[in-house]
């Protein structure tokens, strides 16, 4: 076990033994080898250099209560990476060659997943991109897929917290025919400087409204939108410009398990007051409690002021739960690392 300080890990990039590198090219991809150096040679003509053609996902393995090690629900990210490659042309990375690759990559590096009990986890990022040369804009003819991993800290110590959340009207995330629902890195690039401004103002997190009539709830600058309305109901966006979350979609699946009521649907901003509580969902910190979002000055109640709202607490217990091993895996989620 490594001699590191797992309760006071953050969010932060740690090297870990090795990442695992695979390299497509003539219409296959190679076996993949384990890398111990962070560092890698990259052509200066590649396209993800010039033209963004670049894809990133971001799950986690955590060790359990049992002493075994599970990554969550990997397969998922396999399909969303696979969408974004397809969007962005470049060569698909089969989903049991993904799963394979992560359950490697965090095997050779088993002593940095934090224990049980520590409340942190492994963060494993899938990494695709076009590393061929190329000066026209075209798609490449070579890619190399890689995944590295960190271990990252319990977000919360002390229970979950509530944030202020803002909208700023001067800026969109994703068009509506853009490329909202697909891990592009071009559409991190462009959410950094309203995350800047959103932040310098005192905000953590920052909420897109749709490109078009800046009418309707989209999503946070990297986490999905949930609301409870006052009779218990789960409700989150229905958009074509958003990212599907992995989280939202299994915190879904688990309010359906405890009878709570779900509906995906578009959700207009008018209605922010109108909800009982209020979150950002992702994989990072599970669920964020907004507890009042700002917009042109005004302030928009959306929940406790500190801590969080009773369903949410239980949807996060449940989730933690299950990631963790406490309770009863039953969708088949956790995926060992043998
Ligand atoms: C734009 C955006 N929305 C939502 C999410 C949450 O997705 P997930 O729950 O799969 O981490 C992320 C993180 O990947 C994101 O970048």
């Amino acid at each position: 076990m490594k001699n590191i300080d797992w309760k006071s890990l953050g969010f932060s990039y740690m090297d870990a033994n090795c990442h695992i590198r695979y390299v497509w090219k003539d219409g296959k991809w190679d076996a993949g080898e384990l890398v111990q150096s962070p560092y890698m040679p990259i052509h200066i003509a590649a396209t993800a250099l010039h033209y963004g053609q670049a894809a990133f996902e971001g799950l986690k393995a955590f060790c359990r209560k049992d002493g075994q090690v599970s990554l969550f629900r990997p397969a998922e990210n396999a399909k969303r990476m696979a969408a974004t490659a397809r969007r962005t042309c470049m060569a698909e990375v089969p989903e049991a060659m993904f799963v394979d690759a992560c359950q490697r990559v965090v095997k050779a590096n088993l002593e940095f997943v934090p224990p049980y009990g520590t409340g942190g986890s492994m963060y494993v990022r899938p990494l695709l991109f076009g590393s061929g040369a190329q000066i026209g804009v075209a798609p490449a003819d070579e890619y190399t897929f890689l995944v590295l991993v960190t271990p990252v800290g319990a977000y919360y110590k002390g229970g979950l917290q509530a944030v202020k959340a803002i909208v700023l009207d001067d800026y969109d995330r994703a068009a509506p025919l853009g490329t909202g629902h697909i891990k592009v890195a071009g559409n991190y690039a462009v959410s950094l400087y309203p995350h800047l401004q959103a932040k310098h103002a005192g905000y953590p997190v920052e909420l897109y409204l749709d490109a078009r009539e800046h009418k309707w709830i989209e999503e946070f600058a990297t986490s999905n939108f949930l609301a409870v309305t006052k009779d218990g109901t789960y409700v989150t966006v229905k958009s074509g410009s958003i990212l599907p979350s992995i989280t939202n979609l299994s915190l879904r699946e688990i309010a359906q398990d405890l009878g709570i009521p779900v509906e995906v649907r578009p959700i207009a901003f008018d209605e922010v007051t109108t909800f009982a509580e209020v979150a950002a969902c992702g994989t990072a910190v599970v669920i964020t409690p907004v507890c009042q979002i700002e917009r042109a000055g005004q302030v928009y109640k959306t929940g406790p002021e500190t801590g969080c709202g009773p369903v949410l607490e239980r949807l996060y217990k449940a989730v933690q739960g299950i990631q963790y091993g406490e309770l009863p895996d039953t969708h088949g989620w956790n995926v060992e690392v043998k």
